[in-house]
Parts: C-alpha cells; structure tokens; sequence
C-alpha cells in the first residue's frame, strides 16, 4: 500500500534508521519555518511537505492576442554536474509545459557563486549541445566555469536565472534504481574500488534524505554488496513507501564510515522504482533483447537493427552518449517502421560496465535473453540457424546463464569508401584468429553484484557460462572499417577501454589498432590491414534474405537506384517534421520574446 498513507506508517520504519521517520518530519517542518521566517528557503523540505516539485522557476508569459488560455514557457533546472572537460546542466521536466529546448532558446550563464542577488556582473555563453531526444531530462552540455564563477541555464534574453546546486562528477551518486527485492541500487563514482571484486560491505553506509546539506535528517541503512561502482543498499521502509512518481525527490547516496561528512558522496541519484521489475515470475515478452552503447553512430544503426530483427532480436536499448549526428531521426525512422528501439541518455564517463548493468536489469523485466554488443558487431549463425534456435536449445539446459560467442575482427577488406550496402555486405576479410567473446545473458541468472567486466556478467550460484560452437554462432566485428570509419573511432571512446587513444599506455592492448602508434593519420596500406582470411559466409547471407527482388537493393541502402527513393523519402519527411518542430518553437519564442 503506497500512496498518502506513507506517512501515517512513519511509526513502522526500519530499526536501521537512525533518525525515525517522526523525527524527521518534525524536525524538517522546524526546519521550514524556521528558514521562512529568516528569509533562506528550504527547497528540498517545502517539496517534501507539499508532495509538490518546488524549484526556482522562471515563467514568462506569452503576450495574449486573444482571451485564449495559454501555456507559460518555463524553465526549471535541477542540478549541475561538473566533468573534466564541460559542464552538464539537468533541466527538470514539467509535463505541463513540455518543451524540447535548442540551442537557440537557452544560454549557459555564470555568475558569482556567493553572490545570492544575482546582480553582480555575470557573462553568457551559448552551450556547446543540448540532448534533446527525450523529453523528460534534457541535458545542457556548458562550457566548464572559471573559478570561483558557478554556472546555470537561463531562457535567451531574460535576466533571471535558477540558482541550482552543482557536483564534480569525481565524487557522485548518479543514478539508482529499487529492486525487485527492494533493495536500492546505486550507481557511483570516487569510490574508487577495485574492478572484479567485491568489496567490503562493513565499511560503508548507505544515506537517504531530502537534503543532504546536513547529515542531521539522513537516513542510513546498511550495505548489502559493493563492487565496482555499483552499491546495493537496504532501502528504509518510509522511503519505500513514500509516494513516488514523477514527483519523487528522496535521494540516496554511500558514506565511507569513518569519513565523517565529508565521506558522503554528493548525489543526484533518486531512486526510482521501475513498474515490472517486482515481477520476477511472468512470462517474459521477448525472447532476445540488445543492450548496446552508443554516441554518433546513427548511419549504422539501421544496417544493424533490421539484420538483427529477421534474427530474432525483439527490443533494442540503445545507450546515448550524447550523439549529435542524425541518431534521434534514424531511431524515429525504425520506430515507426515498428522496430522497438529505445534511447537512453547515458552521459556519465567511463561507465560501460555500470551502463550494461543498468540496461541488464531493465532488460530483464521483458527479456528471456539480453546480448550485449556494439552498433559494429553482428551476430552470425554460419549454420543458418535463427537466434531463438540457440537460445531454445541452450534453455533446455537450466544452468546455462550465459552464452558466449567468439568475435571475429574484420578490416577494410581492401575498401576505400564507406560500403554502400552496408557493413556486412561490404567487409569480407578478416584476422584469421578470434579475438574475446561477447556474451548473451539471462538476466534471471546475474549474480546480485551485477559485476561485469569486457561484457560478461558474473553470474548466480548455479549458473554457468557455456561457450557455443563457432559453426553456430560467431560475432563479425566491424572493427577496422575504412580509414573515414576508424578515425573517428580514435576520437569516439565511447565503448572502447581505453581512456585516450592518445596516452602512449595500453599501446600493446587489443583495443588499440596494432602499429597505428598514437597519430590519427592514415597508414598507407590501411585498407589491405587486418585481412588474414577471406569471410563472406555473413555477406553470402544478408544478400540471400534481405535483397529485394525487384530493386536488388538492401532494405537500409541509402544510396543508388530508385529503390531506395522510398526509404529516403521516409526518412526526410520524419527529418523535416523533426525540424520543422523545432523551427516553429524557435520562432514562437522569438516572438514572445521581441
Ligand atoms: C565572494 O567570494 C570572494 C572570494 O571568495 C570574495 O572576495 C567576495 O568578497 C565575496 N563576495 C561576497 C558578496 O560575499
Ligand atoms: C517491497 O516494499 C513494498 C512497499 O513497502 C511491499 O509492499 C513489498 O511487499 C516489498 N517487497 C519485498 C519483496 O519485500
Ligand atoms: C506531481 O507534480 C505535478 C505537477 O507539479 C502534480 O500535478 C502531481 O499531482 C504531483 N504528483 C504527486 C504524486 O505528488
Ligand atoms: C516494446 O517493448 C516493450 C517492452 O520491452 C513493450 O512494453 C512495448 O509494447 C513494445 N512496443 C512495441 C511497439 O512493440
Ligand atoms: C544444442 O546444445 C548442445 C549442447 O550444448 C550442443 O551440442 C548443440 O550443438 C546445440 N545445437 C545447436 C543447434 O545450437
Ligand atoms: C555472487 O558472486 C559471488 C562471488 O563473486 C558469490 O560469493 C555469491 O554467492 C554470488 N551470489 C549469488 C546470489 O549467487
Ligand atoms: C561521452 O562523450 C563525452 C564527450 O561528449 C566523452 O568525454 C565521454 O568519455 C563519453 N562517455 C563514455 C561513457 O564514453
């Protein structure tokens, strides 16, 4: 029973709290008179009084040309978190006024950061992107502050701007999902454990509250496993049944004991509970998921989705990294071509492993089987089999919790423009031995550590990992595509290893191109590399079942005869109605704001 009552069970909270739930209302509610009366305002303790989202918020009305009612333009900005080499500023979403912001109606603004009025000089910037394929978080990527200056979003030419807390992505609770058992599991940085193991439970604590400027009303539980950077908490029954939803500010994060305050992490991880995800018994949906990273790989994505659909992939997860190639059109396009691809804004650094574990548990509310590969790998079945063939077989087996297929590295195959067919038509020439395997996992069988590390998950007691025989099934890894491909491969890192292909370190590692040293520079005989043996078992196949009989043309082909006018008549009307959106909010607000 959720819903208002939570509060009238307050009495009911874990022994484990050190503060009872009583307690922390009284206190809060002190608290918030207390700060009325002498001007500061307790944002935090006013939503959670008023079960309402209170944030500074800046509304601007239209000028009304008519007595119609119309909707303000806002916008709210929930927090700011620093990284290396930019700013991320979160807006919140008001469903309400549900705008997707360009970069044309926001600017990234700084001012002094003690300076409360706000009137001390301050400058603009416009923001390097906004992530504006969902719209529930959109995501202002900022230029970083000079010292002392703190940074926020401001509408274009409008003065006031939301004051917001800001974090250094060094020290952060950043995401958190409950779980079916009711535990919280956090996704966290600074830790700084080791990888592959697991840690210590005893020497840290998990905190919950409204506000973490002071530790006086957290509450604490314990730690039920630590590994890598990911923390599964026992999470208080008053947080579990506090009213949840869109509304939900209760936040979680892990105190190193024995760090006093400063041993708190800083957080924006509020946990959310996922509908499904308490119902371990039903039959699953879908019998083979993908769970894949992402960032500006839209021009493969297609290739890659309709070869997998015809075999037997269902439902796809796509983990953005912020892409700003065309990605959002291409995902539209398979959408309503009816491929059940979703994207997820994943902008946290270096943080595959705690991506795959997170995309894994959500998998697994409809999934009998998730794999996890990139855009640029293939699952090929020599013997002609269909994905569900294996996965069937191998279900037979109860323990089998983990499949794991060899990844064949092809090269350029002597190419020197960007296949026109696709990758797996164009790419024929690969290494002669395999290089690690990929996995599919049954996410039923993840061990509740969820470590996982190079795509394989550690799994349950009672479950193994098989290896499946290379006649079955193989992964044709695109690897080394054509040198216009691979270099911005060098810059992409998303899903690669290595930190900075231009650190001298893990020169040797079988992520890097062998002999390519450091430099972005084409190698002169780069198109003949990495080609050992000839393989067009996978090519044989996609142009058997996908060529079009008439056309002869491949179903993703973009360029060539007339065939393909069709696609590419599609995809430039949902292209144009894409932009033709964001073109018609630009010049509505021009016009309020002139
Ligand atoms: C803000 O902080 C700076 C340095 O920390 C200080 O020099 C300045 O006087 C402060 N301004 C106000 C208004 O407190
Ligand atoms: C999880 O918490 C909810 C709400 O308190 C409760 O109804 C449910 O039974 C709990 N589930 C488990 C597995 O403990
Ligand atoms: C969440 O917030 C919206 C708008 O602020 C409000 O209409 C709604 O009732 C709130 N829901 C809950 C569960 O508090
Ligand atoms: C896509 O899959 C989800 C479950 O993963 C399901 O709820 C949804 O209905 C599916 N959508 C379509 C269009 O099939
Ligand atoms: C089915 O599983 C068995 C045992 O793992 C294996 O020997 C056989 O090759 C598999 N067949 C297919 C078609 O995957
Ligand atoms: C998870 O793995 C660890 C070892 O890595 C093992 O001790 C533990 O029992 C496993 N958990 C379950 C639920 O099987
Ligand atoms: C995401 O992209 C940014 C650049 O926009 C990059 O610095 C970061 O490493 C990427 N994150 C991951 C997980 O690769």
């Amino acid at each position: 029973m959720r819903g208002p009552k939570g509060l009238g069970r307050k009495r009911r909270s874990s022994p484990r709290d050190v503060v009872s739930w009583s307690t922390l209302f009284w206190c809060t509610l002190f608290v918030v008179i207390n700060c009325a009366l002498f001007s500061g305002f307790s944002f935090y303790a006013f939503r959670f009084l008023f079960g309402k989202t209170f944030q500074p918020v800046l509304v601007l009305t239209w000028p009304a040309p008519s007595n119609k009612p119309i909707s303000p333009i806002t916008i709210s900005v929930r927090e700011v978190v620093m990284f290396p080499d930019q700013a991320l500023v979160f807006l919140n979403h008001y469903p309400r006024t549900a705008h997707v912001f360009t970069k044309d109606d926001l600017h990234c603004v700084y001012f002094s950061a003690n300076d409360s009025s706000r009137s001390q000089p301050r400058f603009n910037q416009p923001p390097i992107d906004i992530d504006g394929g969902d719209f529930h978080n959109q995501i202002v990527r900022c230029p970083l502050p000079p010292r002392r200056l703190t940074l926020s979003v401001g509408l274009k030419h409008n003065d006031d701007v939301p004051v917001v807390p800001s974090y250094s992505w060094d020290w952060l609770a950043y995401d958190a999902l409950v779980d079916r058992d009711n535990t919280t599991i956090v996704f966290v940085k600074g830790l700084n454990l080791r990888r592959e193991r697991i840690s210590n439970t005893a020497k840290f604590e998990c905190v919950y509250g409204w506000d973490f400027r002071t530790t006086r009303f957290l509450l604490r539980s314990d730690v039920v496993s630590i590994a890598q950077e990911i923390v599964r908490c026992k999470t208080p029954l008053s947080v579990l049944s506090f009213p949840r939803g869109p509304n939900n500010t209760v936040k979680v994060s892990v105190r190193v004991k024995g760090g006093g305050a400063k041993g708190i992490l800083d957080t924006i991880a509020r946990p959310a509970i996922r509908p499904g995800l308490a119902n371990p018994t039903h039959r699953k949906e879908h019998e083979m998921c993908l769970c894949s990273m992402v960032r500006n790989q839209g021009r493969f994505l297609k290739e890659w989705v309709m070869y997998h659909a015809q075999m037997g992939v269902q439902r796809w997860f796509l983990y953005d990294n912020n892409s700003d190639d065309d990605s959002d059109v291409v995902i539209e396009w398979l959408r309503r071509a009816n491929y059940n691809v979703t994207r997820h804004a994943w902008p946290w650094l270096k943080t595959q492993e705690a991506g795959f574990a997170h995309c894994a548990l959500r998998a697994r509310e409809t999934c009998q089987w998730v794999g996890f590969i990139d855009v640029d790998e293939f699952f090929h079945l020599p013997s002609g089999l269909l994905l569900p063939d294996v996965l069937r077989n191998q279900s037979n087996y109860d323990y089998v919790g983990e499949i794991r297929a060899s990844c064949y590295s092809f090269g350029p195959s002597g190419l020197r423009r960007v296949p026109v067919q696709g990758v797996t038509v164009g790419y024929t020439c690969r290494l002669a031995a395999p290089e690690r395997h990929k996995s599919i996992v049954r996410p039923e069988a993840l061990n509740s550590t969820l470590i996982n590390v190079v795509h394989h998950f550690h799994l349950r007691n009672g479950y193994e990992p098989v290896n499946v025989d290379k006649g079955v099934l193989v992964i044709n890894h695109y690897k080394y595509q054509v040198w216009e491909v691979f270099k911005e491969k060098f810059y992409r890192r998303v899903a690669t290893y290595v930190a900075d292909w231009q650190e001298e370190q893990n020169v040797g590692s079988k992520d890097r191109a062998p002999g390519l040293g450091t430099r972005a520079v084409e190698p002169r005989d780069w198109s003949h590399r990495f080609c050992e043996v000839r393989d067009s078992g996978l090519r044989d196949r996609v142009l058997q079942s996908f060529v079009d009989p008439q056309s002869h043309l491949l179903p993703w082909q973009e360029e060539g005869g007339d065939g393909v006018v069709q696609v590419q008549k599609q995809q430039k009307v949902i292209k144009r109605s894409v932009m033709m959106m964001r073109k018609i909010r630009a010049r509505r607000k021009h016009r309020v704001f002139l």
